[in-house]
């Protein structure tokens, strides 16, 4: 899979892209991300991005020609163009699942007041990570990266996704690891029986248990 990101900020990224299973995976081969500083489009003297919003109001407005140079430098029949705001649909463990076997993703990141209006033509989808407002759309476009990038084959293993939360609109069951005791706090018996059958029963029943207490909306979808 190949993700471009569009950024002003793309020193945003570095620990995200440098460290832990991210970066394996791009040492791997099975993910590439290129960022690319729309700035380096813009056609004016003085680099300049954004501008003041017609019909007045504040902030500063993100321009269409750095966006639209960018995007035709890197678009290829195989991209899908994603903008970053707000006002997408909300991100969800499906969206993921759905987004990770595409080819080529193409992630816009906006920052100041807003996008023109017309960049919007040439996405193809709006995704929100949240009914929150961030300064930008580059922690967006790591969480949705990070959420994709896990799920390509052979970046982690295969069992932990199966069982993970949200896999069958379920949350995870608990988990427990050395010493059995500590501080009072027992670990399940069951989880020491060595009965396979057994654990593999308990943890289903768990992972109903917890879902009910805690997400009982996942169970109505
Ligand atoms: N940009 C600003 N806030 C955002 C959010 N919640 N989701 C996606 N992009 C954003």
């Amino acid at each position: 899979m190949k993700i471009d990101i569009l950024t002003l900020f793309p020193n945003m990224f570095e620990g995200f892209l440098n460290e832990s299973i991210i970066k394996r995976a791009i040492e791997l081969g099975k993910v590439s991300v290129t960022l690319h500083n729309f700035r380096d489009f813009s056609l004016d003297a003085h680099s300049k991005v954004d501008d003041t919003p017609y019909g007045g109001g504040a902030g500063m407005v993100l321009m269409c020609q750095p966006i639209f140079d960018c995007l035709d430098s890197i678009k290829t029949p195989d991209s899908l163009v994603i903008m970053l705001t707000p006002e997408g649909e909300v991100f969800t463990q499906q969206k993921a699942t759905s987004l990770a076997l595409k080819k080529h993703l193409i992630f816009i990141c906006g920052h100041y007041e807003g996008f023109d209006e017309r960049i919007k033509s040439a996405c193809d989808m709006f995704i929100s990570i949240g009914d929150y407002v961030l300064t930008g759309g580059e922690l967006p476009s790591m969480v949705i990266s990070d959420a994709i990038i896990r799920l390509i084959p052979g970046v982690i293993d295969n069992e932990s996704l199966e069982t993970e939360s949200f896999t069958n609109n379920l949350l995870d069951y608990p988990t427990y690891t050395k010493p059995r005791v500590f501080r009072d706090m027992e670990v399940p018996s069951v989880l020491l029986s060595g009965n396979h059958e057994e654990i593999r029963k308990w943890r289903e029943a768990e992972q109903l248990k917890k879902t009910k207490e805690l997400r009982s909306d996942l169970l109505e979808d």
